[in-house]
């Protein structure tokens, strides 16, 4: 299987996962779980639970990564659900679908947002209950990334900043943060389900790949942003400067933006290879994701 048809197997398998994790959209209150279902099944590339997958390839452990996979695209889609709101990006359209609260309304998008939240723990708790020790440590993991320091202090620190000159300093915190924790952890629980043993020194490379693949993935979204259109995404373009965001676009420019992507994308890479492994679909996933289009 080449690598394109291995990416599009795991998609399916998430996506028919996803589904199984769901309520139906007619247990009450439906609205809500229709809500979820709107924003979860809406598609997206699911790069990070194809990410775990990939990162627990590397050692291929017979634990199955694909519960913490689902766990994680499920925190990541409720921050996408509220990243649209009309407080934050006030966005219309995401995953070349109608954003949940213009679908619904806001209300029920805050409800779907929050429910998705504890759904990814409830998922990890009961997939990996035979083994207390790594259920802990994923939920530990999972808990931080998505927390005030992390996730949600970037898209806060993200909102404080619109409008704002940007820096260089600024934008570091926002997109290790906001973006790059989420693509961090997704390796680092792979990589936790697919090692046997305790490996502090390969976990610590997994986490510095991960990073520069976060930082590296932002600028591809800012570039994006700015080079494609409402329709080739799926999702709001050239919507940053009309915010005021702080990008590294507006900071920098397109070009030198690219090139820090593809020095970020780099940088993982060597990461990635020092951990060493069964690491050829992950380096291509590197490479497809610093090539990607939406
Ligand atoms: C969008 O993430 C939000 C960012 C962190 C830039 P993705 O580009 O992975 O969105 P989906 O999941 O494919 O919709
Ligand atoms: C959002 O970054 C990152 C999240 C934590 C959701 P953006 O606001 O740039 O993401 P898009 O462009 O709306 O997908
Ligand atoms: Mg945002
Ligand atoms: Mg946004
Ligand atoms: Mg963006």
């Amino acid at each position: 299987m080449n690598f394109t048809q291995k990416l599009y197997q795991w998609q399916d398998l998430i996506n028919q996962s996803l589904d199984q994790c769901l309520p139906g959209p007619e247990v009450r209150p439906a609205q809500l779980h229709q809500a979820m279902r709107h924003s979860l099944q809406a598609g997206g590339k699911r790069l990070r639970p194809i990410l775990v997958l990939a990162a627990h390839e590397l050692f291929s452990s017979t634990r199955d990564p694909l519960p913490a996979a689902l766990a994680i695209e499920c925190i990541h889609t409720y921050s996408l659900i509220h990243d649209d709101l009309p407080a934050m990006d006030d966005s219309d359209l995401r995953r070349g679908l109608p954003t949940c609260h213009k679908a619904f309304d806001e209300a029920t998008a805050i409800l779907a947002g929050d429910a998705l939240q504890p759904l990814a723990f409830e998922i990890i708790s009961r997939s990996y209950s035979n083994e207390p020790s790594i259920a802990l440590e994923l939920v530990s993991i999972l808990s931080r990334t998505a927390g005030s320091q992390r996730l949600v202090g970037g898209q806060m620190q993200d909102l404080l900043s619109e409008g704002m000159t940007p820096s260089e300093e600024a934008l570091l915190f926002i997109h290790a943060n906001k973006t790059a924790a989420m693509i961090q952890a997704s390796l680092l629980l792979g990589f936790r389900l697919g090692s046997m043993g305790e490996d502090a020194d390969k976990l610590q490379l997994m986490a510095q790949a991960g990073e520069s693949l976060g930082l590296a993935f932002q600028a591809v979204d800012d570039l994006l942003d700015v080079t494609r259109s409402t329709e080739d995404l799926g999702k709001d373009a050239s919507h940053d400067e009309a915010s005021g965001k702080v990008t590294w676009v507006t900071h920098v420019g397109l070009e030198k933006a690219q090139a820090l992507a593809s020095d970020h994308t780099d940088n993982a890479a060597r990461f990635v290879k020092e951990v060493g492994g069964g690491n050829s679909f992950l380096l291509e996933l590197l490479s497809h994701m610093l090539k990607r289009e939406t």
